[in-house]
C-alpha cells in the first residue's frame, strides 16, 4: 500500500511526499450508542484503514487527490466549507478547517488519500480520513497536537462537514488503538483501559451486510435528539446527573412511568449496554467466552428492539451466526441501519460460518463481505 501511495502522490503532484501516515478504521466490540451518552464503549482499531501522503506546496491551497474516488480538487485553505456536491472531500477539508479554527497555522499542502477499508460500512472510514489527515498535518507542520485534542477536532470536523452528530468513539479508536487489544473507554471521563483480545482458537469476524448506512441523515441524529430529551427528564428526577449514563439502571426500572414509552426503551438500552460493557471486560479477562458471546447477542437484541437501529439484513446475519455450532455470539456494530456485524467464534466454526453466508447472498441479492477483525495499533507515520 505504501509504495503505491507514494507512486500515486508522485504521479499527481510531481513530488515525493514529505511523510506518509496510516490511520485505522475500527470495529466496536460492544458498547453501542453509548458514547454520546457519556457511557462505555469497547472498540478495537483494525488493520484496515486510510493511507495519507502529504507534502507542502507553495500556494494557499489544500490540494486533495482521492484515489478511491478518482478525484482531485484544490480548495482555498482560508475558505474551507462543506459541500454536498463534493462530499468525497468533506472529511479532509473539515479537519483542516477545525485545526485552523484552533489557532494552528497551516500553509498549502498536497494530499493523497487512499484506503483499504469499505466506505460507509460502519467501520469508521470517515473518522480514519479525519484522523489520517489531521495526524499528517500535525506532523508535517510540527503542531504537536495532543492525541486527545486531535480526536475532538476530528469529531468536530465530522459534525460540521458531514452533518453526522457522532460521538467520540471512532476518532478515539483510530488514534489510541493498540495491537491485540480492545480499548474500553469511559466516554465521560475519557479514561481508557486496554483489554487483551488475543485468545487461542478464537476469531473475531466482521461481516459486511453491504447495505450502506449514512449517519448524516435519518435515524442516527434522531436518536441523539431523543437522548437529549431523555436527559431532561432524567435530570428532573436526579438533578445531580451530568450525563444520561449517570442515571441508575434500578432507578430507571422504578421510574418507568416518567418516560414516554419510546424514550424508556432507548434509555433502557443505554444503561443496560453500559452494564454489558463492564461485564464483558470482566468476562474476557476471566476467559469466560460463553458469557462474552451471550453479552454480544444481548447487545444486538437490545439495539434491535429497544434502540431500533438494526435492519433485517443485520438481524439475519446475527440469527444465522448464532445457529452455527462454535459461534459464541454476534451483534451489529457501529451506528446501525446497515453496515457490519461482529461475530466471535471458535476457529473451527469459521468455515461453516463463511459457507452459511451463501444463503444471505441468495436471499438479499447482495454478497456479504467477511474480514478478520485484527486488533491493531492506532494512527502512525509509516
Ligand atoms: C457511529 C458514531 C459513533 C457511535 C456509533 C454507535 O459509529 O460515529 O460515535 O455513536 O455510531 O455506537
Amino acid at each position: 500500500m505504501k509504495s503505491k501511495l507514494i507512486k500515486d502522490h508522485n504521479h499527481i503532484f510531481h513530488t515525493k511526499p514529505a511523510l506518509t501516515v496510516f490511520a485505522p478504521g475500527r470495529v466496536n466490540f460492544i458498547g453501542e450508542h453509548t458514547d454520546y451518552n457519556g457511557g462505555l464503549v469497547m472498540p478495537m482499531a483494525i488493520d484496515k484503514g486510510i493511507y495519507v501522503a502529504i507534502s507542502k506546496n507553495d500556494n494557499p491551497f489544500l490540494s486533495i487527490n482521492s484515489t478511491d474516488f478518482g478525484k482531485r480538487r484544490e480548495f482555498l485553505l482560508e475558505n474551507l466549507t462543506p459541500d454536498k456536491e463534493e462530499a468525497w472531500a468533506n472529511c479532509p477539508k473539515g479537519i483542516a478547517k477545525v485545526i485552523q479554527d484552533n489557532h494552528y497555522e497551516l500553509s498549502g499542502v498536497d494530499i493523497t488519500i487512499e484506503g483499504d477499508i469499505p466506505l460507509g460500512a460502519g467501520l469508521s472510514s470517515s473518522a480514519a480520513v479525519e484522523v489520517g489527515v489531521g495526524f499528517a498535518l500535525s506532523e508535517l507542520f510540527g503542531l504537536n497536537i495532543r492525541p486527545q485534542d486531535l480526536a475532538f477536532m476530528c469529531q468536530q470536523a465530522e459534525h460540521d462537514f458531514t452533518g453526522a452528530k457522532c460521538g467520540i468513539m471512532d476518532q478515539m479508536s483510530s488514534i489510541f488503538g493498540k495491537k491485540g487489544m480492545a480499548i474500553k473507554i469511559d466516554c465521560k471521563t475519557l479514561e481508557k483501559e486496554e483489554i487483551p483480545l488475543g485468545h487461542k482458537n478464537i476469531n473475531f469476524v466482521i461481516t459486511n451486510t453491504s447495505v450502506k448506512h449514512d449517519l448524516s441523515t435519518g435515524g442516527y441524529n434522531v436518536r441523539r435528539k431523543e437522548c437529549a430529551e431523555i436527559f431532561e427528564i432524567a435530570k428532573s428526577i436526579s438533578p445531580d446527573i451530568e450525563t444520561v449514563s449517570d442515571f441508575s439502571y434500578e432507578k430507571l426500572l422504578s421510574k418507568k412511568d416518567s418516560f414516554p414509552e419510546t424514550l424508556y426503551h432507548r434509555f433502557h438500552h443505554i444503561l443496560a449496554e453500559n452494564n454489558r460493557v463492564t461485564e464483558c471486560a470482566a468476562a474476557l479477562e476471566s476467559n469466560n467466552f460463553e458469557r462474552v458471546g451471550k453479552l454480544l447477542t444481548e447487545s444486538h437484541e437490545s439495539l434491535a428492539d429497544d434502540y431500533e437501529v438494526s435492519c433485517r439484513e443485520l438481524d439475519w446475519l446475527v440469527d444465522n451466526a448464532n445457529s452455527i455450532e462454535g459461534v459464541y455470539g454476534s451483534r451489529m456494530t457501529g451506528g446501525g441501519f446497515g453496515g457490519c456485524t461482529i461475530t466471535m467464534l471458535d476457529s473451527k466454526a469459521l468455515e461453516p460460518y463463511i459457507a452459511s453466508l451463501e444463503e444471505y447472498a441468495a436471499k438479499f441479492k447482495i454478497s456479504p463481505e467477511v474480514y478478520d477483525a485484527i486488533p491493531s495499533a492506532g494512527a502512525r507515520v509509516i
